[in-house]
């Protein structure tokens, strides 16, 4: 086992985000304003991943879940998706070093089976290569859907009812946790998505019920670490109060010992 580099927290002016969750969107615009092929702004988007990646750990970020291909992206042509996961299998390989060296722990998210063998089997080396590095946790977003995962949690919940292992009356939002993915990381406090869409494309939609949004016009290929400490300076200036009030807001109506 490698033991993660010594960890580095910036400073900032506030909370410093445990787990930062990423959709990486705009290869395609990046690669389009340069007049390349799509493929080309997704071989960019590699290097941002491990910029981003190598800078997380070593900030002593504790998870980084990165949204690399969605269920729906299944729906682009087949040039296209087999040169994502050649990409996807290369970089498995290619990034052992990295991770090793930064003590990061790589685990893949989403409908894995769907993925063709070769991805797959580089995907169970990986993880099992890394699964003792004690440094961040690199959850890999694949064939991810979070209505498929909900789904696939009320399904099961449900064989359990049946199967009189679960009292129905006791269900409750912790209940459900415990039925998707990956129910022992923490949700996201920060996530991050690029190239300017508001919208969440089916990704973590249970467990971003209370993060913080932050969407920048740079597309993936862009977002580097400069980039990265922007976004996490913006955090640390937001203020959650998980539909509570503020420790300021609790004082000025008389109300001590406040906390959201
Ligand atoms: C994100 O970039 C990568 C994946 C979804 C796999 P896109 O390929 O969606 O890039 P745009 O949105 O077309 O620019
Ligand atoms: C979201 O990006 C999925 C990933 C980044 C993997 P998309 O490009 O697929 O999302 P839409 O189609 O713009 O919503
Ligand atoms: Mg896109």
């Amino acid at each position: 086992m490698t033991p993660p580099p010594e960890v580095v927290r910036p400073e900032l002016d506030g909370p410093f985000p445990e787990h930062i969750a990423v959709v990486m969107d705009g290869n395609g615009r990046w690669a389009e304003e340069r007049s390349k092929p799509r493929v080309f702004g997704h071989r960019a988007g590699v290097e941002s991943v491990r910029e981003v990646v190598t800078s997380c750990a070593r900030m002593g970020v504790q998870s980084l879940t990165l949204y690399a291909f969605s269920v729906e992206n299944w729906k682009r042509p087949e040039a296209e998706i087999s040169q994502l996961m050649r990409l996807l299998k290369v970089f498995l390989v290619q990034e052992r070093r990295v991770l090793m060296k930064n003590g990061v722990r790589l685990r893949g998210l989403g409908r894995l089976e769907d993925l063709p063998q070769a991805a797959l089997k580089e995907l169970r080396n990986t993880e099992e290569l890394t699964k003792d590095n004690d440094g961040m946790l690199l959850r890999l977003a694949l064939s991810y859907g979070s209505r498929t995962e909900l789904a696939e949690a009320a399904r099961q919940l449900a064989l359990d009812v049946r199967e009189g292992a679960l009292d129905p009356e006791r269900i409750d939002d912790e209940t459900l946790r415990t039925y998707l993915y990956d129910p022992l990381t923490p949700d996201p406090d920060l996530l991050i998505r690029t190239a300017g869409e508001m919208r969440l494309s089916n990704f973590l939609l249970w467990q971003s019920s209370y993060s913080e949004l932050y969407v920048t016009e740079r597309c993936w290929p862009d977002f580097r670490e400069p980039e990265l400490m922007e976004a996490i300076s913006a955090y640390a200036t937001r203020r959650r109060k998980y539909g509570g009030l503020a420790e300021t807001e609790r004082e000025a109506v008389g109300e001590e010992g406040a906390g959201a």
